[in-house]
């Protein structure tokens, strides 16, 4: 095997940290995708082209302003962005050993390593928007060791865990951005049970989905 899994221990805090925050900043480039693709932004984005034009009465004169307006709206956005990797940071990450490895709690974090560097994570926890169900949480792999089924086995080792602590349901969430991840849970045996609108402004106004997958087989 090129990998071994095994459970978080606290020298890795950074590690997970900065694979987390890698990973989750990958995915901007596909908000600013769907920012671009709302008719409300699309209009108001002629709109002022038309307002240029008739401002400067030159064609090369809108199009410079409307880059400056594009270029200021993709600093907006991924502001916003930002924001969303500070969340899980500040949320179970923030200390990882008292969310996940606390002694008596059926919960877990376990890292991927190869050749002493950490490659990938997986974690499991009581899922607090849904009583009696379990969250897998936190998976993420580094880009150079994708698709070698790695994610596959690391969110093996979390199921098993919880089905030896008699754990009949297992959810998570993701998002319309993150589709290698969709295959992956498809291809664990999860299926997307709900979707619905991430409760914030911008959310709304980009109508970005998140999606719960749920897991009943274990
Ligand atoms: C999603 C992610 C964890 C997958 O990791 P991975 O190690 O490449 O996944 P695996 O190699 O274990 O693949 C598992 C299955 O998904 C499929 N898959 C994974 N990535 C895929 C891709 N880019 N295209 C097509 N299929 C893909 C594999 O073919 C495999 O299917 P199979 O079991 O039927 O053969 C990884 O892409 C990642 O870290 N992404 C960024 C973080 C993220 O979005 N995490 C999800 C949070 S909800």
């Amino acid at each position: 095997m090129w990998y071994q899994i095994r459970e978080y221990e606290d020298k890795d805090y950074s590690s997970v940290r900065e694979l987390y925050s890698t990973n989750f900043r990958e995915h901007k480039g596909a908000v600013c995708i769907l920012t671009l693709k709302q008719l409300w932004v699309q209009s108001l984005l002629l709109g002022l082209f038309i307002f240029f034009f008739f401002m400067f009465g030159s064609l090369l004169a809108s199009i410079l302003c409307l880059s400056g307006v594009l270029l200021a709206g993709r600093f907006a956005v991924l502001c916003i962005f930002e924001q969303g990797v500070q969340l899980g940071l500040n949320e179970d990450l923030r200390d990882i050993g008292a969310s996940y490895m606390q002694p008596g709690q059926v919960s877990c974090f376990w890292v991927a390593e190869t050749k002493g560097c950490l490659v990938g994570t997986v974690a499991i926890l009581p899922c607090v928007t849904e009583p009696g169900a379990w969250e897998l949480k936190r998976i993420s792999v580094r880009q150079e060791f994708r698709q070698r089924g790695l994610a596959k086995a690391l969110c093996q080792k979390a199921l098993q865990f919880v089905a030896r602590h008699k754990v009949e349901r297992v959810v998570l969430f993701t998002s319309l951005v993150q589709s290698d991840a969709h295959k992956l849970y498809h291809s664990l045996g999860f299926h997307k049970e709900e979707e619905f609108v991430w409760p914030s402004i911008y959310a709304r106004l980009i109508n970005f989905l998140v999606f719960k997958y749920t897991c009943s087989y274990i």
